[in-house]
């Protein structure tokens, strides 16, 4: 994900900006840029690739003084090269922009502008916000920024510099976030604590909605609406990793929790909600190309395969084609039946998994279409594939996939609704209602994340286990899959996932006292079953933790611990039950001593078979 690091002072404004990108670059980024006021223009320098060969660009710029912008950038709108790479500047050159995040109505802004007769440089979303900024610029940079903030929809954390004023920062904060570093005589602007600390550890965290004029005496604070804010400042007593980690213990319950952050990154721009329809301006498989697929292969490996899994129900409900799901490494052996007439989706986190890319190049070979879900740009699967999707959940660091794995399934869930859309198969007040309930799903798994608490209380109860069942049905199946993997690959403890229905044909012989049973019940239409395959396990005096949705009181009777999930569609249920199971498997782990980041005999990307 993108980073940004500013600068106002007089120190050496393009090396301290350059030492605070380096602090970022852990975050992943395909190109780097910086902007400084220099002879009273905006001079910038830009770069493909590592930020090493900027620096080297840079080298002997002992630049002292003024202020200065400078940026990381994880394409999400037009392709890494230096033309996207920010800072990006107005027509006349006289603004320059950096910016976290993405503008939602970049395009029909841009047209505006457009027809007012600004150029556009770069593909990017960003490059509106440096134009705007100029339509409204009138000496006094803060006013300009507050006035534009207004017009934008999506999410941003944005740092201006203007020549005209060259000892001054702008920054604007929503959803995105933004934190100004207080020295003596200087002041930082960075979007990551991380970036700051070798430099100070006084800040001010700016909110959603507010804006702050930085310069090196003095950092005003204001609201969107111009009312003056009054900030405690923040003191920092972290080290350098935890801040990497802003304050979380271990990488995995961090990306636990940006999960809701994730899913709104992915949503962004991808519904049109005045039309009530999925776009997906990026693919070019059209509304023939569809009709003359007849069968849908998703392959993957690990979480990214459960993926898949929820991935068939998914399109064989909406679409009412025949989808088969393969782990990649069975599928490159097994002799599957492929051809012009099959759409091949290969899901990886990485992009960079042996098998996957075996199957994705072997799909091909056989004249399949393939389209990629990846969350890396510029990863093989993006670079092979004939259509891309990229997941917008930032780099993931612990070995465990966690914001991967919500992420790729909201990709499945809109690209399911758009084919769906464009083949006519869904009838119009469904979609309607899906559209309205994925809307709401970054807020409900923001609430999901509440059953932490009661999970942290339990999970001693669990440390000593050796064998655990996790068991669904329906969607809840899937879940449940992922649910034993994330607890096997993290706690050492032997987890299997079963069909619930599977039980009475070998697993209940396992099942006696104390034996513990993950009972997923999400699915209405399945509950009743459930609620027997419950009751036969408490028969045999199983520990039984039940994940039901919200209202469901009728289950915590018959069990031993109950967990809820907010309401939403059923169809949505595996983006939210799969939170419970990653904080069961983190706080299990985490009582039996393990190192969740990085546990024993694990990669994080798989490149060899
Ligand atoms: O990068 P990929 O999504 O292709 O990786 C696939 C699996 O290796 C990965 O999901 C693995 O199972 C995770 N460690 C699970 O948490």
């Amino acid at each position: 994900m993108c980073g940004i690091m500013g600068y106002v002072g007089s120190g050496e404004t393009v090396s301290i900006i350059l030492d605070g990108l380096e602090k970022l670059e852990y975050r992943g980024y395909d190109s780097v840029g910086l902007a400084t006021v220099e002879r009273g223009r905006i001079k910038t320098q830009k770069t493909v690739g590592r930020l090493a060969a900027l620096r080297k660009m840079l080298a002997g710029n002992g630049k002292r003084g003024g202020a200065g912008i400078g940026h990381t950038r994880w394409a999400t709108h037009g392709r890494p090269s230096e033309r996207n790479a920010h800072p990006h500047l107005d027509c006349n050159q006289r603004l320059a922009v950096v910016h976290n995040g993405i503008i939602e109505n970049y395009q029909e802004l841009r047209e505006q502008l457009q027809k007012k007769g600004h150029i556009f440089i770069s593909e990017t979303d960003t490059e509106v916000v440096a134009h705007l900024i100029e339509d409204y610029y009138k000496g006094d940079l803060l006013a300009a920024v507050r006035r534009i903030l207004g017009q934008l929809k999506g999410s941003y954390a944005l740092a201006v510099l203007s020549a005209d004023e060259p000892g001054k920062i702008v920054v604007a904060r929503k959803s995105s976030p933004l934190v100004i570093g207080l020295g003596t005589g200087e002041n930082y602007i960075a979007s990551d604590i991380t970036a700051l600390l070798d430099k100070t550890r006084d800040l001010f965290i700016l909110d959603d909605n507010e804006l702050a004029e930085v310069t090196p005496a003095a950092v005003r604070l204001t609201k969107a609406d111009g009312t003056e804010v009054t900030k405690e400042v923040f003191r920092v007593e972290w080290d350098a990793v935890t801040a990497e980690k802003n304050g979380y213990e271990d990488f995995m319950r961090k990306e636990i929790h940006e999960q809701p952050q994730a899913l709104q990154e992915t949503l962004a721009g991808r519904v049109d909600w005045e039309k009530g329809t999925v776009v997906f301006p990026e693919l070019k498989i059209g509304r023939d190309d569809l009709s003359a697929i007849r069968r849908i292969h998703l392959v993957a490996c690990g979480t990214a395969y459960h993926a898949g899994v929820v991935g068939k129900y998914i399109f064989e409900r909406l679409l009412r084609l025949p989808v088969e799901v393969d782990l990649a490494s069975e599928y490159r052996y097994r002799q599957a039946i492929i051809g012009p007439d099959v759409l091949t989706i290969v899901i990886s986190q990485s992009g960079e998994t042996a098998d996957t890319l075996a199957a994705l190049r072997l799909s091909q070979a056989k004249g399949s279409r393939v389209l990629g879900i990846t969350n890396v740009i510029g990863s093989s699967v993006a670079r092979e594939a004939d259509e891309v999707i990229l997941t917008q959940a930032g780099p993931e660091i612990a070995v465990a996939s966690t914001k991967a794995y919500t992420t790729q399934l909201l990709s499945l869930y809109l690209l399911g609704i758009y084919f769906a859309q464009e083949l006519g198969t869904l009838e119009e007040a469904l979609r309607q209602q899906l559209l309205t309930e994925v809307k709401l799903l970054p807020h409900l798994l923001e609430k999901t994340l509440a059953t932490e608490t009661k999970i942290k209380e339990f999970a001693e109860d669990f440390k000593a286990k050796e064998n655990i069942f996790f068991i669904g049905r329906g969607l809840d199946y899937p879940s449940s899959m992922e649910g034993a993997l994330k607890l096997k690959e993290i706690s050492y403890i032997n987890a299997q996932a079963y069909a619930a229905g599977e039980l009475k044909h070998g697993t209940l012989a396992l099942i006696e006292e104390g034996v513990p049973v993950f009972a997923l019940a999400t699915q209405p239409d399945l509950y009743e079953k459930m609620l027997s395959n419950i009751k036969e396990v408490k028969a045999r005096e199983a520990t039984v933790v039940a994940l039901v949705s919200a209202g469901d009181y009728k289950t915590e009777k018959s069990v031993d611990y109950a967990l809820y999930i907010p309401k939403t569609h059923p169809f949505f249920t595996p983006i939210l039950a799969v939170v419970p199971l990653q904080l069961f498997a983190y706080h299990v782990a985490k009582v039996r001593g393990c190192d969740v980041d990085k546990p024993r005999n694990l990669a994080k990307s798989v490149t060899v078979e």
